[in-house]
């Protein structure tokens, strides 16, 4: 794992763009292609759709009141869910504002954050539009993306103006997990500085822990709503926090910023157990599946903990473009520092095929660079 880097000033002077995942209706038009019949394996949604009971719970919806700005109905729901104080939870318009917010609250001209990468690009871009200096430590290829914690402890140590630290677990985008004693103890040995570990992607992942159980002053737990209940055009995402940090963000909230028919939306889906836990399953089975037809075709996807998975390639934005002139969109991963890499969710069985037999056509002739570490260089590939 590389220890701490800068950020240079040219990247700075980029801090209002964003890349992200999904399909982008300019591009599609610049390409000519329809956007109803691409498949999307660049979001990172549960790909089966959202329960019919979220539906039902749409259209029950009056729009003629405000919606309730502390989503008390909601924050029921959560705290039900995963056996947490109610008074803990903040909802947002989606994680990504959370992330904002956290940002604006905690970061400025002195206070600097620390992040764990590659990772989503937003906590970077919160941090600079905070008026905050980001430094890195980052995850290799070599190294399968583990992260060493130690690595991340030495980085907190020897930084004094640092006052956010962002862990995404599992990451977007290599699925690598941080087990959580190891959070823990970083946590506590730093108390002076906010830890936000953003589990957005904990619903899709079998073995990763979640923090929601813990309790610490210094702690920040995120989840995003939109991908693993499928409702990412309503947006909406909650965090986790305690007294003191809750009254922070609180006061910068931008009032309703949490639409009633994503709140709605929100109570049906975290109260639809049965519906989702079936659709995970079926996504485990999908995955490996997916994994299992790859690699008999010599192609090397690396281990992930959760729904997507990095696939090494040599150009890979030159096959995200071949590949939505035959329908499908992928993650070019450029954007995160990582060239040779795509990033592919799992989506269902039929359409993982015809993905698999696109890669096959276009990758025959141009091996994969050797970026895949020789654990992941066992067939039994999770
Ligand atoms: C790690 C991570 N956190 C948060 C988000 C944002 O989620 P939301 O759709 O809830 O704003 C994303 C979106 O891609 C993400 O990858």
């Amino acid at each position: 794992m590389k220890r701490v880097s800068s950020e240079c000033m040219s990247d700075r002077s980029h801090h209002t763009e964003a890349v992200h995942g999904g399909l982008d209706p300019s591009e599609l038009a610049r390409y000519g292609v329809a956007i109803d019949t691409m498949l999307d394996f660049s979001s990172n949604l549960l790909p089966f759709g959202p329960a019919p009971s979220v539906r039902r719970a749409v259209e029950s919806v009056s729009l003629d009141r405000y919606p309730d700005r502390d989503c008390n109905q909601l924050r029921d729901a959560i705290a039900k869910r995963y056996g947490v104080d109610r008074e803990t939870l903040l909802v947002g318009n989606g994680c990504s504002e959370l992330i904002h917010l956290v940002a604006s609250a905690f970061v400025d001209s002195h206070r600097h954050t620390l992040i764990v990468g590659p990772t989503f690009t937003e906590y970077q871009r919160a941090t600079r539009i905070a008026g905050g200096t980001v430094r890195f430590v980052t995850a290799e290829a070599n190294d399968g993306f583990a992260v060493d914690v130690d690595v991340i402890d030495h980085a907190v140590s020897s930084q004094t103006s640092l006052k956010v630290v962002w862990i995404c677990n599992p990451n977007n985008p290599t699925g690598q997990s941080v087990a959580k004693s190891d959070l823990v103890d970083l946590i506590q040995r730093h108390p002076h500085v906010v830890f936000v570990v953003d589990e957005s992607y904990i619903e899709f992942a079998e073995n990763t822990e979640s923090l929601l159980d813990t309790e610490h002053e210094n702690l920040v737990v995120l989840r995003s709503m939109t991908k693993a209940y499928c409702i990412a055009g309503l947006r909406l995402g909650f965090a986790k926090l305690p007294e003191n940090l809750h009254r922070t963000l609180r006061g910068r909230r931008i009032p309703w910023s949490v639409n009633s028919i994503a709140q709605a939306a929100g109570v049906a889906a975290i109260q639809d157990v049965a519906y989702y836990n079936e659709a995970m399953a079926r996504l485990q089975d999908a995955k490996q599946d997916f994994l299992c037809k790859l690699t008999a075709r010599s192609l090397t996807p690396l281990a992930s903990d959760t729904g997507f998975f990095l696939l090494p390639v040599n150009d890979a934005s030159e096959i995200r473009k071949q590949l939505i002139a035959q329908g499908m969109v992928v993650r070019d991963c450029h954007s995160f520092g990582l060239d040779n890499f795509l990033r592919i969710a799992v989506l269902a069985p039929s359409h993982n095929r015809r993905l698999v037999a696109a890669l096959t056509r276009l990758l025959s002739n141009s091996p994969s660079p050797n970026l895949t570490p020789p654990s992941l260089r066992d067939p039994r590939i999770q």
